[in-house]
């Protein structure tokens, strides 16, 4: 099956012909799953390998294996519990290979693809070494961890030939779906802004992950975690809770705000924002992170041929001891989606083309001859039909219940693995233009600039100093760590 992104957009504009705006409960053109079509037979076995099996590694593992025709054949992991785990929770009743070492995992020529579900310091240099063995790559979010890194994973995933997908599953959702088509066939006319915000107030929310009791430089592969990062001593926190660090991990903005701007650039057709700003502090979780738990961003969309300048403002809140209403928009000069876990809702209205006059208005300050003069004008210019406005409407669309995005995003990759092509709906081209927003956030906050950045060739440009915002302890705490932006 070629389920290239090209092909899949062609459907979706040829479904959005035959759109109507009454209320829906069902999707239009989209399979609950996407089928692998190619050549399926009991030697045609995907055989893949995941690296790294902590929360989110068990979760793609299970999600790759409800398609059909993938076996699981190896496991690396740097926590001895988690490779044991790994053994009884998908062993079953043959041996599964592990180890602590990725590499013993990529010279195995009964690996077709791996996962690479490490934290984010380790995704550029797995993915790279793993297209190298000529294994297919399917990477987590966000798939760089720094700007600087995100050609040197095009340029290997090119040169490979082979099939890479990045891992931000909720594109592949039905809600996403139907949220493109709605966008592409115009229904909510122009946008003109988006907003998200997803904030938390517990210490789980705030990546507090528990931390085992028999976490050791014995059960630990300490060294090997540090990779690239600055040496230090053994610390469980820092290897059960890394996304707290920025030398492991990408802050609120890598781990949340990754997830909206991807499927803003899926829904929009966008190539990415030129200017990106963010702010933020570390007000709660003083628990010895050196990120921030509340971050807020503005990004610059430019006009593109895809559509027109736009705004987008997103924030997480970790802190957030009031009410918490999340909520992600798309806001358009014609109406908005707004979407929650796995429904939409639109929002359809338009102005009429009379402004109209009187109540809140300068009207009532004209003189009465003015005023007299000014009716008969707006009466010649507006005729009746030019001053209602179109009835508001609402349309809704739950997602279908057996919808299952993760697996249909294994899908996609495994059906291009199949057919030999590297057109998957999140290649790394689109996740790198996808992840450099959010790296831009990080930058922002921690250099206290304005980023500057060139969606097409995926390169930073000159950069802005805002003036005069004193530097806080969190940045100060942080500076000289962050070795290569
Ligand atoms: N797509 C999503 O919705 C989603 C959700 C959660 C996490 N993620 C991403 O998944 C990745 C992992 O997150 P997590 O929550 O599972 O973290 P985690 O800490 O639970 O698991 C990471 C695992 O990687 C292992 N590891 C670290 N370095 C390694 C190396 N060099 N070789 C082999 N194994 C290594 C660790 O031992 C650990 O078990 C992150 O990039 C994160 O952003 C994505």
């Amino acid at each position: 099956m070629q389920s290239n992104r090209r092909t899949f957009i062609k459907g979706i504009s040829a479904a959005s012909a035959l759109v109507a705006t009454e209320s829906i409960a069902k999707p239009f053109g989209f399979p609950a799953y996407i089928p692998n079509l190619a050549k399926i037979s009991p030697n045609d076995k995907i055989r893949i390998a995941t690296i790294g099996m902590g929360i989110q590694g068990n979760f793609d593992t299970q999600a790759a294996l409800r398609n059909p025709d993938v076996e699981l054949v190896g496991v690396a992991d740097l926590y001895t519990g988690r490779l044991e785990h790994a053994k009884t929770a998908f062993g079953k009743d043959k041996e599964l290979f592990t180890t602590r070492d990725h590499r013993e995992i990529l010279a195995r020529p009964d690996v077709d693809a791996v996962l690479v579900v490490t934290p984010d310091h380790w995704h550029d240099h797995i993915t790279i070494a793993a297209l190298k063995a000529g294994k297919h790559v399917y990477c987590e979010k966000p798939m760089v961890q720094h700007l600087s890194e995100g050609k040197a994973v095009i340029d290997a995933w090119k040169k490979s030939g082979k099939t890479m997908q990045v891992g931000s599953q909720r594109i592949s959702s039905a809600s996403f779906q139907e949220a493109k088509r709605l966008v592409q066939a115009g229904e909510i006319g122009a946008i003109n802004y988006i907003e998200s915000n997803s904030d938390r107030f517990s210490a789980i929310g705030a990546w507090n992950y528990s931390v085992p009791p028999d976490a050791s430089p014995q059960t630990v592969d300490w060294d090997r975690f540090l990779g690239d990062a600055p040496k230090r001593p053994f610390d469980a926190n820092r290897f059960f809770r890394w996304r707290n660090y920025k030398d492991y991990g990408t802050g609120v903005a890598g781990d949340l705000f990754i997830h909206l701007i991807t499927g803003v650039h899926f829904v929009t057709n966008t190539l990415g924002p030129t200017r990106i700003f963010s702010s933020g502090n570390l007000a709660y979780w003083k628990d010895g992170r050196d990120v921030p738990d509340i971050m807020a961003c503005i990004m610059d969309y430019p006009k593109t041929d895809q559509h027109e300048a736009f705004q987008m403002v997103l924030r997480v809140n970790f802190a957030n001891a009031g009410k918490i209403n999340d909520v992600t928009r798309i806001i358009g000069n014609e109406g908005q989606i707004e979407f929650s876990e796995n429904n939409l809702i639109m929002t359809k209205k338009k102005l009429p083309i009379a402004p109209g006059y009187g109540g809140y208005d300068s009207f009532f300050t004209f003189t009465e001859p003015v005023q007299q003069e000014f009716v008969k004008g707006y009466d010649a210019k507006y005729p009746p039909e030019t001053r209602t406005a179109e009835p508001v409407k609402e349309v809704k669309f739950t997602a279908p219940k057996d919808d299952d995005a993760h697996a249909k995003h294994f899908g996609d990759f495994f059906a291009n693995v199949r057919s030999g092509s590297q057109g998957t709906l999140e290649d790394p081209v689109f996740g790198f233009r996808a992840a450099a927003p959010v790296l831009a956030c990080n930058e922002s906050f921690f250099e206290q600039k304005v980023v500057h950045w060139d969606p097409v060739t995926m390169t930073q440009k000159k950069l802005d100093k805002v003036p005069s915002t004193p530097k806080k302890k969190i940045i100060a705490s942080a500076k000289g760590t962050n070795r290569k932006t």
